[in-house]
């Protein structure tokens, strides 16, 4: 990525402890990561690395404990979570392992949840969520209920839910940990799809088959981050 841009997200010092019983354990230990507009990045390493935790960092869904976070070069750090709520709604996209559809409502108005939250108009949220799911292949299904599709589809209905605000991140995590293969690669297929057209994407992943789709692979063990080199075959502290 070229040096001149600014980056999309950053984290300076990074470190997020959890405190048990008055010790800490370090879930993340000190890292310093540049995301740039356009990157599409995989998170890979073993249960218990630090991944989630890395990744809730990243989308502002936690707090470090140490270091700071900048969006777009704001420092987002000692916002408030009322303010980090806001920010995350606009800028950022999440799709989980689970999926986390409401279960008795239908495709479409799960993914026009993110624009009542944004203040969006009802009519503009149907024609909105109507082409997100068109984007991820399932405009015939708006009106099922999660209960009324495959595990595949309901993936694609949450990414359709996280591109629906057009956010700047889309942060994945563990997206086909609940699907067959095919299914996985279909999900894969679009992520791989919304990068080219621009997107940041971030995939934790411990699957190396769905890392192998990103540009930049980060590698994650006791909560230690670095980074692959692609031109060295060697990994650096980042
Ligand atoms: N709320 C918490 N309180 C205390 N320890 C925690 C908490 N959340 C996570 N941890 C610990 O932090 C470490 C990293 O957890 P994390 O969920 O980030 O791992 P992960 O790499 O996502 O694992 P998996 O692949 O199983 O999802 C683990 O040792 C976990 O026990
Ligand atoms: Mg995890």
């Amino acid at each position: 990525m070229s040096a001149s841009k600014h980056p999309l997200l950053q984290l300076s010092g990074v470190t997020k402890g959890y405190f048990l019983g008055g010790t800490e354990f370090r879930a993340v230990k000190s890292t310093d990561l540049s995301v740039y507009p356009g990157d599409y990045i995989s998170v890979r390493g073993p249960s218990g690395s630090g991944k989630s935790t890395l990744m809730h960092l990243m989308g502002l869904l936690d707090t470090p404990t140490t270091g700071k976070i900048f969006l777009e070069g704001q420092d987002v750090s000692g916002l408030s979570e009322t303010k980090l709520a806001k920010i995350r709604n606009r800028k950022i996209g999440f799709v989980f392992q689970q999926f986390n559809l409401l279960p008795r409502t239908a495709a479409w108005e799960n993914v026009a949840l993110p624009l009542v939250y944004a203040g969006v108009s009802s009519d503009s949220r149907k024609i909105l969520s109507q082409k997100a799911l068109e984007a991820v292949g399932l405009a015939e299904k708006s009106g099922n209920k999660p209960n009324q599709l495959s595990g595949g589809q309901q993936q694609r209905v949450a990414i359709a839910r996280a591109i629906v605000t057009d956010p700047a991140i889309i942060l994945a995590d563990e997206p086909t940990g609940n699907l067959d293969t095919v299914s996985g690669r279909v999900i894969m297929g679009l992520f791989d799809k919304f990068n080219r057209q621009g997107k940041t994407i971030i995939i934790v992943t411990h699957e190396k088959s769905v890392a192998k789709h990103a540009r930049r692979k980060i590698a994650i063990i006791d909560g230690v981050v670095k980074e692959k080199l692609k031109s060295q075959n060697s990994k650096r502290k980042i």
